[in-house]
């Protein structure tokens, strides 16, 4: 399936950590992205687990009423009748997507802990609520499975899959209290 991400509006530019993520993923993996805004990224994922032939449980978890302090977004989920969720819906094109309409952290209270292959958060930039989200979300991610990349594991000290985007400054306290070291 030929990718389509780019005829819809958003601010994807790490495909190639998308990528990297369906590549090392294994049968049954659970990949989460938090922040999907109208599917940009999503899309890409979704594509990229259909083209894999895997077996990817891939969750998309938005607000869909777009973040607080920015302008743009609100202006948009206005103009849309107070939620973007279905012009989400109708922009994955029946792709197999698991939409989980929910504030980040309380989305997060539904996984177990170390039981998520992969979370990518690109919700809200602000200092705080990248705080709560990545208290929220670190804990749910697990250790790489067998199958998955071991170079990468050797050469990073924490090689779970946990990313964020878009920091307006770095979050260097209050972090969680961080699970072992994977082995
Ligand atoms: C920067 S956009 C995501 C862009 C998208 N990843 C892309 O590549 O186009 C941020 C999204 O985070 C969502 N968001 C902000 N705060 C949130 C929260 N506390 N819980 C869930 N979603 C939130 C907004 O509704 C918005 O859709």
């Amino acid at each position: 399936m030929d990718h389509f991400f780019q005829d819809i509006p958003g601010w994807f530019d790490f495909d190639d950590i998308y990528a990297d993520a369906v590549r090392e993923a294994v049968d049954g993996s659970v990949l989460v992205e938090v922040g999907s805004w109208l599917g940009r990224s999503s899309a890409f994922m979704a594509v990229e687990i259909k083209n894999s032939g895997k077996r990817i449980g891939f969750h998309c978890v938005d607000t869909w009423k777009g973040s607080p302090t920015e302008q743009y977004h609100q202006n948009e989920v206005e103009q849309s009748g107070g939620s973007i969720r279905s012009r989400f819906v109708s922009n994955m094109r029946g792709l197999p997507v698991v939409p989980i309409e929910s504030d980040s952290a309380l989305a997060a209270e539904r996984f177990e802990d170390e039981s998520v292959d992969f979370v990518f958060i690109d919700a809200s930039h602000e200092y705080d609520a990248v705080s709560r989200d990545i208290a929220a979300w670190y804990p749910k991610v697990q250790c790489p499975r067998d199958g998955a990349d071991a170079e990468r594991q050797e050469a990073a000290p924490h090689p779970r899959r946990f990313f964020l985007r878009g920091l307006s400054r770095s979050v260097r306290t209050g972090s969680p209290s961080r699970p072992p070291r994977c082995p």
